[in-house]
């Protein structure tokens, strides 16, 4: 496409409910173990939110971080695009919400729902309008809070996830000087069963039922299966696309569903260790905060260092999926 600017990152923010749960802390809900857990997925806690936070609470925090590394003040947004796929009501948006929290008066806003690919699609999609001229300060914010749609007394799915929010802002810039190198972002329907959260099924001759909550049920072994496939398939196409070599990419941030996955797709792509930025161990699978939440503590403990290309790739329901490479610096 023609691009009349180039998009550049300003700063990122990250926010974490306060509460820790470690596995050893769901061994006392279900029969589970720490040694279970940890060799299956990479996690040892995750973070869950307490009464009085939500993905607003933890969205304003995460932005407010990224709004404090820079010189812009709220007004000075034009876009506000939230990734989740649980937000705390289906309308008003989370978008909108956070937008009135932040005093962002000036800025339109959205959400968007692609799951674990949520955060990919919201830089994606911000980065068209900034290419077309439409807008100049965009925050994309990926939040999830999947703790309010787990079961928490089956094993399966409650030993995975965790809640948080990652942000990020992105300016316009010269053309020349675009950060975003490339992108490739898919979806495929026919497998999205494997991975579902269904919403509540009010109807009109049920309406007085006993409505049951929904839970999020998932097939890991097809889940795992979908990301060792697309996410070599993404970063080659991408790769391909931008004609950038593998060995111009200094650090691969994938979501952070499992150590598993990351593991297999660092092998199968022979990046090594101090190339694969990683916190799902401290974080669990915090869904579309994942990317950023992993960007920020790889910055804050300098396993990111800057100028470097990352490769940023995400996966999830829908099923989805897609890949950034970026110019860091
Ligand atoms: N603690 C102890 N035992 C458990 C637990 C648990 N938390 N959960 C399942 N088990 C048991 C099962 O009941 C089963 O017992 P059985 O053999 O007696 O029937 C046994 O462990 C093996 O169960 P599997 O489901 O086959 O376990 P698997 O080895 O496949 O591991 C896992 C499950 C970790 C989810 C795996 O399928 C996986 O890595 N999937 C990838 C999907 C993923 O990571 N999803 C994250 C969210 S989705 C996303 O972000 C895109």
């Amino acid at each position: 496409m023609q691009k009349n600017y180039g998009v550049k990152f300003l700063s990122f923010g990250s926010a974490l409910p306060e509460q820790v749960v470690k596995n050893t802390d769901l061994e006392k809900l279900f029969d589970t173990s720490d040694e279970w857990i940890y060799t299956r997925t990479g996690i040892k806690q995750r973070n869950i939110i307490s009464s009085d936070e939500s993905g607003l609470t933890l969205s304003l925090k995460a932005s407010k971080e990224a709004l404090s590394k820079t010189k812009l003040d709220p007004k000075d947004i034009d876009l506000i695009i939230v990734a989740t796929s649980t937000p705390d009501k289906l309308y008003p948006s989370m978008g909108c919400m956070l937008q009135g929290k932040l005093g962002a008066v000036n800025a339109c806003a959205f959400d968007i729902s692609a799951a674990c690919s949520g955060f990919i699609f919201g830089i994606v999609s911000a980065a068209q309008f900034i290419y077309s001229g439409e807008y100049k300060n965009i925050l994309v914010v990926g939040v999830d809070v999947h703790s309010r749609f787990i079961d928490w007394s089956e094993r399966s799915v409650a030993v995975l996830f965790g809640d948080g929010a990652g942000a990020v802002l992105m300016s316009s810039c010269l053309a020349r000087d675009d950060q975003i190198l490339g992108y490739s972002i898919h979806s495929e329907a026919d497998k999205n069963l494997d991975l579902i959260l269904e919403n509540s099924n009010i109807s009109y001759s049920n309406f007085k039922k006993q409505i049951e909550p929904d839970f999020v049920r998932m097939n890991g072994k097809a889940i795992y299966q979908f990301a060792v496939r697309v996410v070599p398939e993404v970063v080659a196409k991408l790769l391909d696309k931008t004609g950038l070599k593998q060995s111009q990419i200094d650090y691969l941030v994938l979501h952070q569903a499992n150590q598993r996955i990351i593991d297999y797709v660092a092998n199968k792509l022979s990046f090594n260790n101090s190339q694969i930025i990683s916190n799902i161990e401290k974080v669990g699978n915090t869904s579309a905060a994942s990317i950023p939440l992993a960007i920020v503590s790889g910055l804050s403990e300098k396993k990111i260092k800057t100028p470097c290309k990352m490769m940023l790739v995400g996966f999830g329901a829908g099923l989805t999926w897609g890949a950034i490479a970026v110019d860091y610096y």
